[in-house]
């Protein structure tokens, strides 16, 4: 799977590791920074990782910041994206079972490494269930072609 990642500077000391985690489990990817502890504005990082899934050079997204709440805000105005802020092992889980999420995102302020890692795993791990949820992330879709 190719999967792209990025992160700002909240994000920046866990995303080495979790790239590691990713490549050691035979991913492919694509690392769009940021590569230092400096200040930088997360949504820059989101749009980065969230065109290259659009664009399908990626199947799926990681973004990590303080909280991850401001990724997740940021990539879920893309059309097409489905992004989750996961704090748990049954979020990691639900997001992928009920709303086929295809952005992961994290905050390293408030999930340390080794629980980081349990939910990527666990992302990576569990497939889309279909049936009922079709519907209901059609709907979604109908609200990204809304023309207000
Ligand atoms: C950066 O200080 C912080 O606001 C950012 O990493 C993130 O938590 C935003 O949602």
């Amino acid at each position: 799977m190719i999967i792209s990642i990025g992160c700002d500077h909240g994000g920046y000391p866990v995303k080495d590791n979790i790239v590691k985690l990713l490549t050691n489990y035979g991913c492919k990817v694509l690392d769009f920074g940021t590569d230092s502890a400096d200040s930088v504005d997360y949504p820059d990082f989101a749009v980065k990782v969230c065109e290259s899934i659009v664009s399908k050079k990626a199947e799926r997204g990681i973004l990590i910041c303080g909280t991850g709440i401001g990724m997740s805000i940021a990539a879920n105005k893309f059309k097409g994206i489905r992004a989750a802020v996961v704090f748990d092992e049954f979020t990691a889980k639900a997001c992928r079972e009920h709303n086929n999420a295809n952005v992961l995102c994290l905050g390293a302020r408030v999930t340390d490494i080794g629980k980081m890692s349990k939910l990527v795993k666990i992302w990576l791990e569990t497939d889309f269930e279909g049936d009922r949820h079709i519907k209901r992330l059609n709907k979604i879709t109908e609200i990204e072609n809304r023309e207000l």
